[in-house]
């Protein structure tokens, strides 16, 4: 299932005062047709590789100023990565350009962004490549290179991670940035790594997970020593959680050979799924998905609290309650 609503209307049937905002549920991996904590790679149409966003002045100003004031969270960078960065920036505008062009201009080397009226210089040398092309779109961007240990993070732009953070993943490898999730070990790691070694670069690849948050943030930096503050009143959860989904795409850059990696985000209240024409369905599925964690991956979910309490909510709401 792929849902996405029509725009509410007034009863005149003129757009309603948020007729523009997104479209809910985006992507709905919760509604059975995947699997919790498996690979689910999809091949990826490339015209589709960037999904547009209703929301991108907003969420590029959002991009900038944690560039702007965090850098050292959002970007890193590996000596002798600019080559292979560069090849990112080229490819994302060549995509943007073509694929949204009443959004991007492209004037001689100078790009401008329509909804926010920024511009870059895309021969800026003062500036990583990947910062600029991280600038451009609303994913986050990863690249991963080949070493003694398997693909290592070697540069990335990581401005909305799910809770986890880029100082203490850069430069670790795919097993090492997977060392917390459940089953990792015994049920992905061989398939990943195979994938990784042997994926053509005319077989870009997709995948999408969910979790569920406290709030509708897209700034989730958390380290493992530090753990996301969660639910306050378990109580008041209905109107409060929301489902967090991140979208993946991958694909092998062609002249450097390394990997991109994209993740962008889409987050909905708990309350789109009373306003969904099928919001009682998905309610009901995402439910399903959570009564069908084990204590491990509930553990990862940061649901152990709170199961119980997210999934009444769910239940009520699949209920029309
Ligand atoms: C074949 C592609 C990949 C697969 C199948 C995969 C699979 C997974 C799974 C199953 C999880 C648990 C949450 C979820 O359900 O998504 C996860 C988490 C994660 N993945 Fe991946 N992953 C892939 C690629 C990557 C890449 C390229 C990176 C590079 C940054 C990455 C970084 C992470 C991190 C940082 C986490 C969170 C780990 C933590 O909480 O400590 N993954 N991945």
């Amino acid at each position: 299932m792929n849902i996405a609503a029509p725009p509410p209307a007034t009863d005149a049937g003129q757009p309603g005062p948020d007729a523009f905002a997104p479209a809910p549920f985006a992507h709905t991996p919760y509604d059975g047709s995947r699997k919790a904590f498996s690979v689910g790679l999809a091949p990826l149409d490339l015209a589709e590789w960037i999904e547009p966003d209703v929301k991108l002045a907003a969420t590029l100003a959002e991009r900038a100023a944690l560039i702007r004031e965090k850098r050292d969270v959002v970007v890193r960078e590996e000596d002798g990565t600019r080559q292979a960065q560069r090849e990112v920036l080229e490819l994302v505008v060549a995509h943007v350009t073509t694929r949204f062009p009443e959004q991007y201009r492209l004037e001689g080397r100078r790009i401008t962004v329509a909804a926010t009226g920024q511009s870059f210089d895309l021969d800026d040398a003062g500036e990583a490549p990947l910062v600029i092309a991280g600038q451009l779109i609303s994913d986050d961007l990863v690249l991963l290179r080949q070493g003694a240990g398997g693909y290592r993070l070697v540069a990335a732009v990581l401005c909305f991670p799910s809770a986890w953070s880029l100082a203490e993943k850069f430069g670790q490898s795919l097993d090492q940035l997977h060392e917390a999730v459940p089953g990792y070990e015994s049920k992905l790691a061989r398939v990943m790594n195979r994938i990784f070694d042997n994926l053509k670069v005319e077989q870009p690849v997709w995948r999408v997970n969910w979790s569920i948050y406290p709030d509708d943030e897209l700034h989730h930096p958390e380290s493992k020593e530090r753990p996301r503050h969660w639910f306050e009143d378990p109580a008041h959860l209905a109107p409060e959680a929301f489902v967090r989904v991140e979208r993946q795409t991958l694909r092998r850059l062609p002249e450097s050979g390394d990997m991109l990696f994209t993740i962008r985000i889409h987050v909905d209240p708990f309350l789109a799924f009373r306003r969904h024409p099928e919001g009682g369905a998905l309610a009901a599925s995402l439910r399903e998905q959570i009564l069908g964690l084990d204590a491990d991956q509930l553990a990862y979910k940061g649901l152990t609290d709170h199961r119980d309490a997210v999934a009444a909510a769910l239940e009520r709401i699949a209920a029309g309650a």
